[in-house]
């Protein structure tokens, strides 16, 4: 049985439902890039995840008390006592959104010539270690690339290959060992608490600070919880507590756990490391109790962090993850098995094996997905992570997903058996789906601004 919604409904927003050949004009229009659309082009929108929650009345109740107030406002006082409360950290430093958290970091981490190992890097934090002249290093377990094999920690960071990379580099060129949880970018795949524990045992071992990327710290703690031997019986603050306990500090966008619509932090234990990032966040977004927000958006995010370590809540919202993902499979769509936290992906590769990677199959696929339906989802595959060479050829990412991204609270099941009934529909007929050629790249994060025409 599915478990329905812990909250009722109390405001609508109207959807607009344009004509086949209207999308299709609006979409050949923009290149082919599904992020240069309006939102009201869009009938169902699972871009992403970030920033797109559906805020409780507590959230908004939250919003309109607060003081506004450049320095001192009560809201980052509340702020301050869920973060001691929730993750164990007394120092943090506000930002508006997770990238800037990175940028703000990575600027008194990372030099040129450093590496920066992760499970998994995000494209900004990759663009962020770029920025700095440090090169981004993903050492996932090998599992986490083959899309089909059903692991249940599929986020972990391989030890042997995390080992290997600190005696070949030597630790005094690792300024940061980061650990994204979950893993977004191959499918928002959980790491386990052991597998935590055990990169904190060897971050000691070589003196390196160890960070995770947190953006879905609440939704990994449930994957914990439901997955890990020990943890059945532990409450999910525990668990997050847990997690926490071994970091020396974290990342963090409040548009995704936050239960926020923008927001992030960087959460610090260094005296010294919280002074420098405090200092140049003023410089880039703004005094330390706002952090480039208008107090209102630290109050939603003072409740919405209680809001998503609730039990009930994360039921939920993974159950409805699930049963997207349970519809596509029974039909025999590929996915990324088991589904994640926050999204189902769709392995373009095996959906679409007539088109190869240099034709960006998931960009072409989300491309029908949006003029055939108006579902919009979004690449991730040899747009976002793939490089070109020297003569301008694609150099293919590892994998071509296309991610269906569940914001927090906003659809209901029938909106997404019509997005399962959609992409069924396609996979019915995908021999008639054919590539891109890539028109237009920009240097780094190339899925925002890439353009792209029918082979
Ligand atoms: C794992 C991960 N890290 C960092 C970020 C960046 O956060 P933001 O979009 O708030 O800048 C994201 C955003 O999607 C993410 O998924």
């Amino acid at each position: 049985m599915n478990t329905p919604e812990p909250f009722k409904i109390k405001m609508v927003e109207r959807l607009n439902v344009l004509t086949k050949v209207e999308r299709k004009k609006k979409l050949t229009d923009k290149g082919y890039n599904v992020f240069k659309l309006r939102s009201r082009d869009v009938f169902i929108d699972l871009l992403t995840d970030s920033g797109t929650t559906a805020m409780s009345d507590e959230q908004w109740g939250a919003m309109f008390e607060t003081e506004q107030a450049y320095a001192g406002s009560n809201s980052y006082y509340k702020v301050k006592e869920a973060v001691s409360d929730i993750f164990g950290f007394d120092k943090f430093v506000m930002v508006h959104q997770g990238r800037a958290a990175e940028n703000i970091l990575f600027s008194q981490l990372v030099s040129e010539g450093d590496f920066v190992p992760n499970n998994m890097h995000f494209d900004t934090t990759k663009g962020n270690v770029l920025h700095k002249g440090g090169t981004p290093v993903d050492l996932v377990i090998d599992d986490a690339y083959n899309t089909g094999k059903e692991v249940d920690f599929k986020g972990n960071m391989d030890i042997d290959k995390l080992r290997k990379f600190i005696d070949e580099k030597g630790s005094e060129k690792i300024p940061v060992i980061m650990l994204t949880v979950t893993n977004n970018t191959a499918g928002g795949q959980p790491v386990s608490m052991e597998n935590i524990r055990k990169v904190k045992e060897i971050a000691k071992e070589h003196k390196i600070p160890f960070f995770l990327d947190a953006c879905r710290f609440a939704e990994n703690a449930y994957f914990i919880k439901k997955r890990e031997r020990g943890y059945m019986d532990t409450s999910i603050s525990e668990i997050v507590k847990e997690m926490f306990s071994y970091a020396e500090g974290f990342t963090f966008s409040a548009k995704k756990d936050g239960m926020s619509n923008i927001g992030g932090m960087i959460g610090l234990r260094d005296e010294k490391l919280h002074q420098r990032c405090t200092e140049l966040g003023i410089i880039i977004e703004g005094y330390p109790t706002y952090g480039g927000m208008a107090c209102r958006e630290l109050a939603a995010i003072a409740k919405g962090l209680y809001e998503s370590t609730r039990v009930e809540y994360l039921e939920y919202r993974i159950g409805q993850v699930e049963y997207l993902a349970g519809l596509l499979r029974e039909a025999g769509v590929p996915l990324v098995e088991p589904p994640g936290g926050h999204a189902v992906f769709i392995d373009a590769r095996r959906f679409l094996p007539h088109i190869p990677p240099e034709q960006f199959p998931a960009q072409a696929l989300t491309a029908e997905l949006y003029i055939d339906f108006g579902v919009r989802g979004v690449e991730l595959g040899t747009c976002a992570f793939g490089e070109t060479d020297e003569n301008g050829n694609v150099i293919p990412a590892p994998f071509d997903n296309m991610r269906l991204a569940i914001p927090r609270r906003v659809y209901t099941l029938n909106h997404l058996k019509y997005v399962a009934e959609s992409v069924i529909a396609l996979y019915e007929r995908r021999d008639d789906i054919s590539g891109l050629e890539r028109t237009y790249s920009p240097e780094i994060l190339g899925h925002f601004m890439s353009e792209f025409k029918p082979v």
